[in-house]
């Protein structure tokens, strides 16, 4: 039996105001509140950078952790626009997102880049998630496994351990699509990517959280959670409906 606990993610991206945080971060506290017992699983939401004291105050006293979507690689400076991981720490983060396909498509980031990102997220005390996956194109061509390695050893530090790291996997194509790859598959890849992951850290690997990602939803979490190599799910749409996020986090108990 794996000693790694399940993580359920929610990745909010570019979505809501403050009030919509406020309701949706305070209904998730409530539903840990009204199940009455600690949940089997781990909880931990995104928002949007601006929203993050907002959340973190509100979630403070509950197990919810508090996440930022993205960080720079750089303690501080002449960045405008950009958040240091210190920043987010501040703000009361304990996790950050790097390397999300829609930062590497968008915003032109390389696996040299994640990898730093996720270095400096360690030394100021975050844990990184740090996305892989590939695009539909790649799948086509039978890649997903050679896209998946080479990003594992791109973007991830050396000195990665369970304590500062997790890996989320998500293809591309099924992110916000509304289609996944199949149970089977994402088991296989997964088990690629453990053994990608221990080639580069060893046997630490074992304890490192996996997640899917890619169009989650309560219909299909208990498949995907209940896989042997998928510890927890990055869930986008449906994590910003606190029924829905709360159905998938139900899946696994
Ligand atoms: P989705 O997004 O659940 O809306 O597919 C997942 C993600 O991008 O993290």
């Amino acid at each position: 039996m794996s000693e790694r606990k399940i993580l359920i993610a929610g990745n909010w991206k570019m979505n809501g105001l403050t009030k919509d945080a406020v309701e949706l971060s305070g209904s998730i506290a409530a539903k840990i509140d009204v199940y009455g017992k600690e949940p089997e699983c781990e909880f931990l939401v995104c928002p949007p950078t601006v929203q993050i004291s907002t959340v973190a105050e509100i979630v403070e006293d509950t197990m919810i952790a508090v996440g930022g979507q993205d960080c720079h690689f750089a303690e501080k400076g002449a960045h405008t626009g950009d958040t240091s991981p210190y920043m987010l720490k501040d703000a009361g983060c304990s996790f950050v997102i790097v390397g999300h396909s829609e930062r590497r498509a968008n915003h032109g980031e390389t696996d040299e880049i994640v990898l730093k990102k996720a270095e400096l997220a360690n030394t100021a005390g975050l844990k990184a998630i740090i996305c892989i996956g590939e695009t539909e194109a790649e799948k086509d061509a039978g890649k997903t496994i050679d896209v998946c390695k080479t990003q594992i050893g791109g973007s991830v530090p050396a000195n990665a351990t369970a304590e500062n790291t997790v890996i989320a996997y998500e293809p591309v194509w099924a992110i916000g699509t509304g289609r996944t790859p199949t149970a089977e598959d994402v088991q296989a890849t997964h088990k690629e990517i453990r053994a990608a992951l221990a080639a580069k850290i060893g046997g630490e690997a074992d304890k490192v959280q996996i997640l899917y990602g890619g169009s989650v939803k309560p219909s299909n979490a208990k498949e995907f959670l209940s896989l042997p190599d998928v510890d927890g799910a990055l869930i986008g749409g449906a994590s910003l409906k606190a029924d829905d996020f709360w159905a998938i986090a139900e899946a696994t108990f």
